[in-house]
């Protein structure tokens, strides 16, 4: 009898407990609509793996700070660096599981699931930012933008991290002949692997958050990034000679998962918009001035040998690269290279 008393009460506490738990997580992430009154919070779990002290980094935590303050704590983007909380690899697959809201990648790694993305990795396909902004912008750009929503994505925006340059420990490179037999860590994107093949170099994929690691264990002799990723993590420490190239355009997406944003309020659309819009113009010049900043300090720091290529070396170099721009246009598709500013009248 007394048996039977307890075993209902370990039931029934069992069955509370259990009830708490739901409501609770259902509180902490509305998945729908009717979840989201205004009495509740919206929290918009941002993931991305580099560090705070670079363009991507700050404008996280400034339009973080806008939200909050413009919504009156209604929606709190809560930002990870560094990748705490997933890594490069991982955080794709989180966000399109739901785990988190929102990530803004490297374009290269976006290849995987749209190829036709990697047109942006191509070598020496864009001169400056502004030229990368408005080939987004065009009608090609945003077929690109589009093919996202088959992969329940939904894009917000481009930040900038800049140009990549060349570093390694092992010789100077100035000549194409130079990057032969190196072995050279890239993103995982394959037209940045065709780059390095083309020029008898030896791409290996490698996740941002161990380059460091990879460098120093001598597992790769060099690697391509902008200055401001490069300095942040200090990779610089590690190798002899850069190579100011500007050879390939590195940005993000801002990506939510589409159903996720599909479920949000219309005016919370609306305040992440327009926020957004206003904290991708102050990225833009924030990517740009960092980089001309860290330019300075490591031309002062006299810690590493900088070579600048000449307008003569990128014609060698583009020249170079005419394979990778054949792999594009046999795998993927002509007409994203058609569109790029190189071959439309540059002004
Ligand atoms: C890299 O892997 O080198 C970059 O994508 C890191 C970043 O997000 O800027």
């Amino acid at each position: 009898m007394w048996r039977n008393r307890i075993h209902k009460q370990f039931v029934s506490v069992l069955i509370l407990l259990t009830v708490l738990l739901i409501s609770c997580q259902q509180q902490d992430y509305p998945t729908d609509n009717e979840q989201l009154s205004h009495e509740e919070q919206i929290v918009i779990r941002f993931s991305h793996v580099v560090g705070e002290n670079t363009p991507k980094g700050m404008a996280a935590v400034k339009f973080a700070e806008l939200i909050k303050q413009r919504s009156n704590g209604h929606v709190e983007i809560q930002v990870f660096p560094n990748g705490v909380l997933y890594k490069d690899g991982e955080e794709m697959n989180a966000l399109l599981r739901g785990d988190i809201q929102m990530i803004a990648p490297a374009i290269s790694k976006i290849t995987t699931l749209v190829p036709e993305w990697s047109v942006m990795d191509l070598p020496y396909a864009f001169k400056n930012a502004e030229e990368v902004h408005a080939y987004i912008d065009s009608e090609v750009g945003q077929s690109l933008m589009k093919k996202l929503n088959d992969h329940n994505l939904f894009s917000m925006g481009v930040w900038d991290s800049g140009f990549k340059q060349l570093s390694n420990s092992i010789r100077p490179i100035q000549d194409v002949s130079d990057l032969k037999d190196l072995r050279m860590r890239i993103m995982p994107s394959d037209i940045l692997a065709e780059q390095f093949l083309s020029v008898g170099a030896y791409p290996k994929r490698i996740d941002f958050n161990t380059v460091f690691h990879q460098l120093q264990k001598g597992n790769v002799d060099g690697q391509e990034n902008t200055l401001t990723n490069i300095t942040s993590k200090n990779l610089h420490s590690l190798q002899d000679y850069l190579s100011i190239s500007n050879h390939g355009y590195l940005g993000y997406l801002l990506l939510m998962n589409n159903e996720f944003w599909q479920s949000l309020p219309k005016d919370v659309q609306t305040l992440l918009i327009e926020t957004l819009a206003e904290v991708q113009e102050w990225e833009w010049q924030l990517a740009e001035n960092l980089t001309t900043e860290r330019l300075q300090e490591m031309e002062a720091c006299s810690c590493i040998n900088i070579h600048y290529f000449t307008d003569e070396d990128v014609q060698q170099w583009e020249s170079a690269f005419e394979p990778v721009y054949k792999y594009y246009a046999n795998n993927y598709s002509k007409k994203y290279i058609l569109a790029l500013p190189k071959n439309q009248s540059r002004h």
